[in-house]
């Protein structure tokens, strides 16, 4: 038997493990140390009351012969599907069909296994800061010197500059929008730019836009669907971790248009070849669950829960901004993306941090190279410890 080399290629942790074992470490050498966690993002507020009826409901039909339900169906119900078509798509203008859509277990593993239908020779242009899982995986999948780094910096807003004329032309090219982990976020003529390049070239964009739910801004683009030209080019990756809560229930979906047509085979054909043959489906309660979150009043709650966690991505932008840090994102996004003092890196700053303030963030360098000076920290906490975390925050360090 031999292994999968690629694996060796990879950094030897993920990055929020490594987050989570130096946090671990630090609360065990300081067990009266009171430790604030604004690093990975995840949510803390418990799952809207909508959400909960429907859970209840659901496990109550599991519970009865006459209403179980086994396997669920390969893309996900049609209950949840056309609520999914007609309030993040239909309602917006946006002509998707239900069966371009997929239900999964989460952007994260939708964002890793799509890979599976690609050919491991393509070039792969993926943002340097970054979220790790497109690096990772595409190293996985045998894609190391296959990559094409596009660099990101505060000069263009973290917006990646488009390969110049003479370039290597990617065939697969990542966008996230809102940014993770910058926070940055990108208008609709900037997008229109790679929409265009995308056709022009036959490259695919993968577009996550796992942050959706924090725009505010009218002009600022949801979905890349709403850019004209986008359905013969780009996937669209949405979790409904952010949105509603669920990074512990585990639900998201991705869009594969008709009009993805590459070596003359449709990718929603193949996306369902894949899914159906290595996916069972979401569970039936999650589903109703995200159903759920699709009527007025559910909307309404989880915009309470939305509108909290900005609130708390504002207070940090402030607060950190008032400490005398250049700060980026907290607007249309949970995450603030600060550069940190001169004389320190990504990884000591993060130390630095633990140590003066037992606050935590994630190293700006743990998302690529270009992310070294920076540190990104999380509006998801709760209000009182984020307040707490900015004034520490202000104590140690605020000129
Ligand atoms: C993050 O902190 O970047 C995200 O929570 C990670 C994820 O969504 O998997």
């Amino acid at each position: 038997m031999k292994i999968n080399k690629n694996f060796l290629d990879l950094e030897a942790s993920y990055l929020f493990s490594t987050v989570n074992k130096k946090t671990r470490e630090f609360i065990a050498s300081h067990p009266d140390s009171d430790v604030i966690k604004l690093s990975i993002g995840d949510v803390t507020k418990p799952l809207c009351p909508v959400v909960i009826d429907a859970m209840h409901k659901a496990v109550d039909e599991m519970a009865d012969e006459k209403t179980f339900r086994g396997y669920p169906p390969e893309q996900g119900y049609d209950f949840v599907r056309e609520k999914i078509l007609e309030w993040d798509y239909t309602k917006r203008g946006i002509d998707i069909k239900l069966d371009e859509i997929f239900l999964s277990d989460g952007a994260k593993s939708d964002c890793g296994n799509i890979g599976d239908i690609f050919a491991t020779d393509n070039t792969v242009a993926i943002c340097d800061p970054v979220y790790p899982v497109y690096i990772d995986t595409n190293i996985m999948n045998g894609r190391k010197d296959k990559i094409i780094i596009l660099p990101c910096s505060a000069e263009t807003n973290f917006l990646p500059a488009l390969p110049a004329e003479g370039d290597a032309v990617p065939d697969i090219i990542y966008l996230c929008f809102p940014n993770n982990p910058t926070g940055t976020v990108a208008p609709k003529n900037y997008l229109k730019q790679w929409v265009d390049y995308a056709n022009a070239h036959h490259s695919l964009i993968l577009f996550d836009s796992a942050y959706e739910a924090f725009v505010t801004e009218p002009d600022v683009p949801k979905s890349i669907y709403e850019i004209e030209g986008a359905k013969s080019c780009a996937i669209e990756l949405r979790s409904f971790s952010k949105t509603a809560g669920f990074t512990g229930l585990r639900c998201g979906y991705t869009v594969v248009p008709h009009e993805l047509v590459f070596d003359g085979t449709e990718l929603n054909a193949l996306w369902f070849r894949r899914q159906s043959t290595k996916f069972n489906g979401v569970s039936y309660v999650t589903q109703r669950a995200a159903e759920a979150i699709y009527s007025e009043e559910g909307q309404k709650q989880i915009q309470e829960n939305l509108s909290f966690y900005r609130e708390n991505a504002r207070l940090i932008f402030e607060g950190v901004s008032a400490a005398g840090f250049k700060a980026f994102g907290g607007k249309n996004s949970p995450y603030v993306w600060l550069q940190i003092p001169e004389g320190f890196t990504s990884w000591s700053f993060f130390d630095e941090l633990l140590e003066e303030c037992q606050v935590v963030g994630t190293p700006g360098s743990g998302f690529g190279k270009m992310g070294e000076g920076y540190l990104r920290l999380t509006g998801f906490g709760s209000r009182e410890r984020t307040i707490e975390a900015i004034e520490r925050i202000k104590a140690s360090f605020g000129r």
